[in-house]
């Protein structure tokens, strides 16, 4: 029989309520001869008024040890903004290297777009999760006079790149449509965008079938709304995928729908799976979130880990229940329930 070792972090706000609903759905699906193993780590908000911390070196050595993490999410308006941010969500996908941020965009049937008209939007968002400006490779000088000033360099590697863009190509060619569009802001940001364009251009020579594109990020922003249905596989960097994917949510249901993998394909660490909303304290404790981003990420975490076929089966569930739903609120627990009937049934 077969063990999944899962480490858990619910995190902050509605983290601890989305979580509950994933394990309940995860542990639905499993089949009989599949142990879930699972060990609960309190980070976030608590346990850094509490003790200081937000990632002890020891915790980050423990989850080395996990087949996966599955996170919920991150922040407090209590602590101030970038502390659990970058010493937390940001240093665990940095120490495990998750450089392939993977975001679907995906209209399911029956859920009413935004948008005019029902697109058929399906598409994935390859967002580089290592590099770009969110390496904190930045600085204040003369901090509090008149004349301060802030820097943040974006850091961009060929290798970096290289592997990310790679790993789209992959995707788009195993897809039926095989497009590959390329985001970037290569007529402002010359050094960074020209190094991105030349190695897609390169990465692209062993993947004849695959047809690219490329689009300026602002106009990527207007096709997002405008003509969604021509993105297939898009690759950008981390901090363009950021803002896209928040958009890419909007478009197809909302940010309760929105799921996401940060994955080490090499598998030397463990690949981490959240929801792509955050904590929302507004509405906190209320039994108010929908868990259906957090659901979708067990799928991908599913996937990841090689279990098609109940990743499939927890996809189908989730498009079950997006086809019903009457508009009637369901607290976030019958959400899971309903889901994780269905999976089990
Ligand atoms: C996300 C979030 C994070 C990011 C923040 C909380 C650091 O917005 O996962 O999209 O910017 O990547
Ligand atoms: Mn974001």
């Amino acid at each position: 029989s077969r063990t999944i070792r899962l480490a858990v972090v619910p995190g902050d706000g509605i983290g601890q309520e989305v979580v509950a609903e994933g394990l309940k759905v995860l542990g639905a699906v499993l089949p009989a001869d599949v142990k879930l193993e699972t060990t609960e780590y309190d980070l976030g908000a608590r346990r850094y008024h509490r003790t200081g911390e937000t990632l002890p070196d020891n915790v980050l050595a423990e989850l080395k040890a996990f087949d996966a993490i599955l996170l919920g999410a991150i922040g407090d308006p209590s602590v101030p903004s970038g502390v659990l941010e970058r010493g937390l969500l940001l240093k665990l996908r940095f120490a495990f290297d998750h450089h392939i941020n993977l975001r679907p965009g995906r209209l399911f049937p029956g859920v009413e777009s935004p948008l005019a008209g029902q697109p058929e939007i399906d598409f994935v968002v390859v967002r580089e999760g290592t590099e770009g400006p969110y390496v904190g490779n930045g600085g204040s000088l003369r901090t509090g006079t008149p004349h301060e000033v802030a820097t943040e360099v974006s850091l961009n590697t060929a290798y970096g790149i290289e592997r990310v863009v790679r790993d789209a190509y992959r995707r788009a060619q195993a897809r039926p449509r095989k497009k590959l569009t390329l985001v970037h802001k290569n007529n402002v940001l010359v050094h960074a965008g020209h190094l991105w364009s030349r190695i897609f251009a390169e990465v692209g020579q062993e993947f004849p079938e695959v047809t690219t594109d490329y689009l300026h990020v602002d106009a990527a922003t207007i096709f997002f709304v405008t003509q969604p249905e021509r993105f297939d596989v898009i690759v950008t960097d981390n901090l363009f995928g950021d803002i896209l994917t928040d958009l890419a949510a909007a478009v197809t249901g909302g940010i309760g729908l929105a799921a996401s993998g940060n994955i080490n394909p090499s598998g030397e660490f463990p690949s981490m799976f959240e929801p792509v909303h955050g904590s929302a304290p507004d509405i906190a404790g209320q039994g108010k979130a929908d868990p259906t981003a957090t659901v979708l990420s067990v799928a991908m975490l599913l996937e990841h880990l090689g279990y098609a076929a109940e990743a499939a089966k927890v996809e189908a569930a989730v498009a079950a229940d997006l086809a019903e739903r009457t508009g009637a609120a369901r607290s976030t627990s019958q959400v899971g329930d309903a889901l994780a009937g269905r999976v089990s049934g």
